[in-house]
């Protein structure tokens, strides 16, 4: 692999390889964590344009769980306030030869151009409203620590899905392995074409229609701030789009609620819901770092060797 740019250029045996991969690399209950060796060595940049918690913190204790340098740099503490082009600061980058760059921007398509431009690996942290491909492969994961297969699962994304690249990127890898998947939220936020991204998606403006039978239930955070006009009103977004604990009686018994943070209590979940038993949203962070670490691994080199 000579990098992560997104989902929908990945082969379903590379997925599930990063998958399987990354379940040696979960905790053990009562277990320390044993630093690997595997990337020692290797520098990794992160390079992260737009705010973050999960992601990044994520990313960096990966890379030092397997043993890696990792380097923090954020737009805010950087020469890109002081008006440093994007071309510039991966020139100054480049020359410290990091062995891969972990990068979040708010341009859809920004790690695939640095992609065009070094030779370094780029792994995409989330690009825009386009593609955030380490948080579908965590999904996944989450999912796969309760489910036998994804095949014939069914997955009801809600929420602001036009704006969502991890709406994007979990549309991609989940129906490569055959779910039934829905896309509901209110019209301004999942126009008709989303359900073009791939086949068999069908989209619902009825949240009541999208949960019913649902094996996981998928929350999106309104994106704010890619969001250059009123698309709904948000005081009624709760309470049409809102998911709400009398939902989860639509869904089958055993559903998951998935969210991929930063969650807003009383705008797309309530607090209930988010704290129930239902919701995996920890063990999706949880996951982050074991995904991280098996794709910095394959990209890396070093995989074929044990965990332990
Ligand atoms: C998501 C993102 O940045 O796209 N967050 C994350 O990585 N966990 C979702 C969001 O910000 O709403």
């Amino acid at each position: 692999m000579a990098g992560l740019l997104g989902i929908e250029g990945l082969e379903r045996s590379e997925i599930e390889a990063i998958l399987n991969r990354a379940r040696d690399f979960q905790p053990f209950e009562n277990h320390t964590y044993k630093r690997l060796d595997v990337l020692k060595g290797k520098l990794i940049v992160n390079l992260f344009f737009e705010a973050s918690t999960r992601t990044r913190t994520s990313f960096e204790i990966a890379a030092k769980r397997l043993g890696a340098d990792a380097v923090s740099i954020t737009a805010a503490g950087s020469s890109v306030s002081k008006g440093e082009s994007l071309v510039d600061t991966l020139n100054t980058l480049a020359a410290m030869h990091p062995d891969a760059i972990v990068m979040r921007h708010a341009a859809s398509g920004a790690p695939h151009f640095l992609a065009r431009h070094l030779a370094t690996p780029i792994i995409n942290a989330g690009d825009g409203t386009h593609e955030h491909p380490t948080q579908a492969l965590l999904d996944a994961r989450t999912i796969l620590d309760q489910r036998p297969s994804l095949e014939g699962l069914r997955v009801a994304i809600i929420g602001d899905i036009a704006h969502s690249r991890v709406a994007r990127s979990n549309i991609h890898l989940l129906s490569k392995f055959g779910v039934d998947l829905v896309l509901c939220g209110p019209a301004s936020l999942a126009p008709p074409e989303l359900a073009r991204i791939a086949p068999g998606v069908r989209i619902t403006y009825d949240m009541r229609e999208a949960i019913r039978d649902a094996d996981v239930i998928m929350m999106l955070r309104v994106q704010l701030e890619r969001q250059h006009e009123a698309f709904f009103p948000g005081g009624e977004y709760f309470q049409f789009y809102g998911l709400r604990l009398e939902h989860l009686d639509l869904a089958r018994p055993d559903v998951l609620v998935m969210h991929p943070g930063p969650i807003n209590r009383g705008r797309e979940i309530s607090s209930e819901v988010a704290d129930s038993q239902k919701s995996v949203i920890l063990s999706q962070v949880e996951n982050g770092v074991a995904v991280r670490m098996a794709v910095l691994e394959r990209i890396l080199g070093g995989h074929g060797k044990t965990a332990d």
